[in-house]
């Protein structure tokens, strides 16, 4: 049984920035953080990035423990290709709406409803599913991969039906989609994107494709987390409204001074429903607290993880 996540420390931010930085030394760790991560995290992590390049890092590092800063399905990923490493969570509760909605049984279902498809899954899911899939994308390569798998072979394109129906417009390939979504990408409101963009002329509209299509006809520009900051570092525009979880505007400014990054509205104005509340739960302390405790850990039962491991090396291949 993993011990309870801890998390009340006596250490000042700057302590445990010092604190983590001896923990890192003395385990021989990295710390990979996706941009959703809190601004402190993403500041003290040794790579920060979209779900493609942690997945790529994660497969090179050659430290003896991957700290993993996102989510459960990130981590997993990385313990599917390092079996052998610690592979540690500051809260093992950070799961993901979109790897929920596409539990292994029905999939198992669905996949047998449609035989002679190519099952390409949306990194964001479980390491159950990741078993039953023939290639893994991300959102940066999903219309990549999919444009090399052979016109007349159906594919099946889990869990995301709204990056799924991305993939299609941009590919003209007909797929079938499994139903499931972000609850973060999904929140945004149309109405009030419209009324932005018209208090903001000259700002330009950044989108993640899990956003919903009416959402993304009103983008300038769509990609995965590291396709939006490299577009904001390269553009023109003065100013930009970003339709992604807001912990990447943290980035943006770092990198583009002097410019103005407002993040796209929720439906609802009395939450804070465009934030992940996955991504989150994670905080300093927390990640402090895995390290000193070395837990909690990351695990996948051996057979799923030899059956996952496959399609991830095949996205890799395919997205040279
Ligand atoms: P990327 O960072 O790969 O674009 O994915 C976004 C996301 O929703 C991660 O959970
Ligand atoms: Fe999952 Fe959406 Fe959160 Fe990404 S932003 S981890 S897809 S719930």
């Amino acid at each position: 049984m993993p011990r309870p996540t801890q998390t009340a420390t006596d250490l000042t931010p700057l302590d445990l920035f010092e604190a983590i930085a001896e923990l890192k030394r003395e385990l021989n760790a990295i710390v990979l953080a996706h941009y959703y991560q809190e601004p402190d995290i993403q500041d003290i992590a040794d790579y920060i990035g979209d779900s493609l390049g942690l997945s790529r890092q994660a497969a090179e590092t050659d430290a003896d423990v991957i700290v993993f800063a996102g989510v459960h399905f990130m981590a997993e990923t990385a313990k599917i290709l390092n079996p052998d490493k610690l592979v540690l969570v500051p809260d093992l509760e950070a799961g993901c709406s979109l790897a929920d909605s596409c539990p292994p049984q029905e999939f198992a279902a669905f996949k047998a409803a449609h035989p002679n498809c190519v099952v390409v899954s949306y990194i964001n899911c479980t390491a159950e599913i990741k078993a039953m899939s023939d290639i893994i994308c991300t959102s940066s390569n999903a219309v990549r991969i999919v444009e090399q798998i052979p016109a007349e072979r159906p594919i099946i394109f889990a869990p995301d039906r709204n990056l799924g129906r991305y993939v299609m417009q941009q590919t003209g390939r007909d797929l079938v989609l499994w139903e499931g979504s972000c609850i973060v990408h999904e929140t945004f409101s149309e109405k009030k994107l419209i009324q932005l963009k018209l208090e903001h002329p000259n700002a330009e509209v950044l989108a993640h494709p899990e956003c919903e299509v009416p959402l993304l006809r009103l983008a300038d520009y769509i990609g995965s987390t590291t396709a939006l900051l490299d577009y904001c570092q390269t553009s023109q525009a003065p100013a930009f409204i970003v339709a992604t979880e807001p912990g990447i505007i943290h980035q943006m400014e770092k990198r583009v001074l002097h410019k103005q990054f407002i993040p796209a509205p929720p439906t609802d104005d009395t939450c804070n429903c465009n934030e992940c509340p996955y991504m989150r739960l994670n905080t300093l302390e927390k990640l402090y607290w895995c390290m000193k405790n070395r837990s909690p850990e990351v695990d996948v039962p051996a057979e799923i993880r030899v059956q996952a491991l496959r399609p991830i090396q095949r996205m890799f291949e395919m997205s040279v």
